[in-house]
């Protein structure tokens, strides 16, 4: 949720910015804006809707700064409109500043400063005014960095923050706290971004800005302190990404460029838990000494931490109890020292994860991160962290995250499986096979001419029983997701117990069978739905069925516990094609956000 960037060095600071903005945009965003310094006066463009919108109105201008700041703002408070746009300028014209997060207590600041007329209805316009009431056009470098510390640590809430200062050009300021903020150190120039995709045309080299810093760069020189100003150490790590995985390539869009990568991610997640000896580095008494297992997380990733429940329970035979991150950090869990708590999130940001593991962590609970993204804030907190190697995620709709979840949760079973002198029904090698023998098959053209018809349907249903559940569960949720069609998943056996009473002559309900042990008991199931007269669309590996249903989507055969990674393709195709179909753009759900940052 929202872009932040920063630029100072030799370029001309506007397209660097805008075309940064542009890397960011999948974070999601209403409105955008940038703030330049040309001769020592601070210029602010902002327009509603896409950068595109932003883009024409700075078209002819002929801009020569060098230095900026631009912003990508995904509403919070306040409606998405120019005056609520980023950047935001003090009362007195001489500070521009950017924000990503919410300022918890903006409204008891805002009410303090009943001299300033404010401009928008963001809690964000109070930090600069603060700042402006203190920043003159005599302060230097070091007052300015000692006045960003003292407002600082009146906020309550997340930020990441850039700041211009009118009379010192070539200097961007910057402080973190919850947001995520990263420095990319280039040649003679430098920047700030709230991701990697944003510097990666101009410099591998980035530094991860921590909580309660702030820092000042210019062209040649970064610096970063804590809040008391003392200057801390600046570990630069190389970024191993080319620009190009942050293309969409020959793709039309990211989400089926991403939905192609699955094979991809899973072998990457396999290779690099391999190589790094990755769960071997786990302490063995921290899966084999504990009392009960937690699995915490969101949407999509919440969906894969079902999966490795029921792998959990069934092949280990161990209980584990499972939460949508926003249920568990208020329901008050019950977790010890001898509690197992994994946390699943592509993005290590989303506030309602990291809001629960900062909380099992205080209550001494051994924490497992499971996150795709390098030195995240969820991999800042979590005891221990296995990253899933898919690759930038850019798409709004997690695909090949997911894949690339599953596969680690599955190997971290396999795992916790071998300490425990359990044996279970897979090893990693045969998911690595898989992966392989998956590389090149799609779904796309079976679905085809079921598209049209489904576009049509004011409601579509998900069913299955077991692994089938979960994965109806994601099905569901990523085509309602991107296509809008309003879906729900339904587990098998439930459906007499109330649901059935939706399903008519006019519904089409897609029926999940990859299990063989539920071939009798899912089609009771298709056959309730079939005698009300609505026609099934079954995703199956036994194609035998066929005669059952109305159509078939065919799976290839694999075992049945490995068949997660198979069924979830067409789930993510169907999504992705009734999308495209109604001419949406997939990639960029409307209102919805990459990385849910705030609560
Ligand atoms: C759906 C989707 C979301 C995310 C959820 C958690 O396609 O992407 O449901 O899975 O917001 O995000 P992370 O995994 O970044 O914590």
């Amino acid at each position: 949720m929202c872009g932040l960037v920063g630029y100072t060095g030799k370029r001309s600071v506007v397209d660097i910015l805008i075309s940064a903005l542009g890397r960011l945009e999948y974070r999601g965003y209403d409105s955008a804006g940038i703030a330049i310094n040309q001769n020592n006066e601070l210029i602010v463009d902002k327009s509603k809707g896409l950068l595109i919108n932003l883009q024409k109105k700075l078209a002819g201008q002929k801009y020569e700064a060098t230095s900026g700041i631009g912003h990508t703002r995904w509403a919070t408070h306040g409606e998405p409109n120019e005056q609520n746009a980023h950047p935001h300028i003090s009362q007195n014209g001489h500070i521009a500043l950017i924000h990503n997060g919410i300022i918890e207590n903006f409204g008891k600041l805002k009410a303090s400063m009943s001299d300033i007329l404010f401009k928008s209805e963001t809690d964000t316009e109070v930090v600069v005014q603060l700042l402006g009431k203190q920043i003159t056009t005599k302060s230097d470098g070091n007052h300015i960095l000692r006045v960003i510390s003292e407002v600082c640590q009146q906020l309550r809430g997340a930020y990441a923050f850039g700041i211009m200062v009118a009379h010192i050009p070539d200097k961007i300021f910057f402080a973190k706290k919850g947001s995520p903020l990263i420095i990319g150190c280039g040649k003679e120039e430098n920047f700030i971004a709230s991701d990697i995709p944003a510097v990666l045309p101009y410099t591998n080299k980035v530094i991860y800005v921590k909580d309660n810093e702030l820092g000042v760069i210019s062209p040649n020189k970064i610096s970063i302190y804590d809040f008391k100003l003392q200057l801390k150490n600046n570990i630069i790590k190389d970024i191993n990404l080319s620009p190009q995985q942050v293309l969409r390539g020959n793709y039309s869009t990211f989400m089926e460029k991403e939905i192609a990568q699955g094979s991809y991610a899973m072998i990457n997640t396999i290779t690099n838990l391999i190589k790094g000896k990755i769960l071997q580095k786990i302490p063995l008494a921290k899966i084999t000494d504990f009392s009960n297992i937690h699995i915490v997380a969101c949407g999509t990733a919440l969906h894969a931490g079902m999966i490795a429940k029921f792998l959990i329970e069934r092949e280990c035979r161990m209980s584990v109890s499972l939460d949508f991150a926003s249920e568990f950090r208020y329901k008050k869990p019950i977790i010890n020292k001898k509690s197992l708590c994994l946390f699943i999130s592509q993005s290590g940001e989303t506030a309602d994860t990291l809001a629960s593991l900062e909380l099992a962590k205080k209550q001494g609970a051994y924490c497992l991160a499971i996150t795709n993204v390098l030195g995240c804030r969820i991999s800042q907190i979590a005891d221990y962290v296995i990253y899933t190697c898919a690759g930038p995620e850019i798409a709004v709709a997690s695909t090949k995250a997911y894949v690339a979840q599953i596969t680690a949760l599955y190997c971290f079973i396999e795992r916790f499986a071998k300490v425990n002198d359990i044996k279970i029904k897979y090893d990693k090698q045969e998911i690595a096979r898989l992966a392989k023998k998956l590389e090149d098959w799609s779904t796309v053209l079976e679905w085809k001419n079921l598209i049209p018809q489904m576009c049509q349907q004011e409601s579509l249903y998900f069913i299955g029983r077991g692994l089938d559940y979960y994965l109806a569960m994601e099905g569901a949720l990523k085509l309602k997701e991107i296509s809008y069609i309003h879906c729900e998943a339904f587990a098998g056996g439930e459906l007499k117990h109330g649901s059935l009473a939706l399903i008519t002559a006019d519904s089409l309900v897609i029926v999940l069978l990859t299990q063989k042990e539920l071939i009798d008991k899912t089609l009771n199931a298709i056959h309730e739905i079939r005698s009300r007269g609505a026609r099934v669309i079954l995703i199956t590996q036994f194609t035998y069925l066929k005669n059952q249903v109305d159509f078939i989507i065919t799976l290839p055969a694999v075992k049945d516990i490995l068949m997660p990674f198979v069924a979830i393709k067409p789930l993510q195709e169907l999504a992705f094609l009734c999308a495209k179909h109604k001419g949406l753009d997939p990639d960029k759900p409307r209102n919805l956000a990459k990385s849910v940052t705030v609560e």
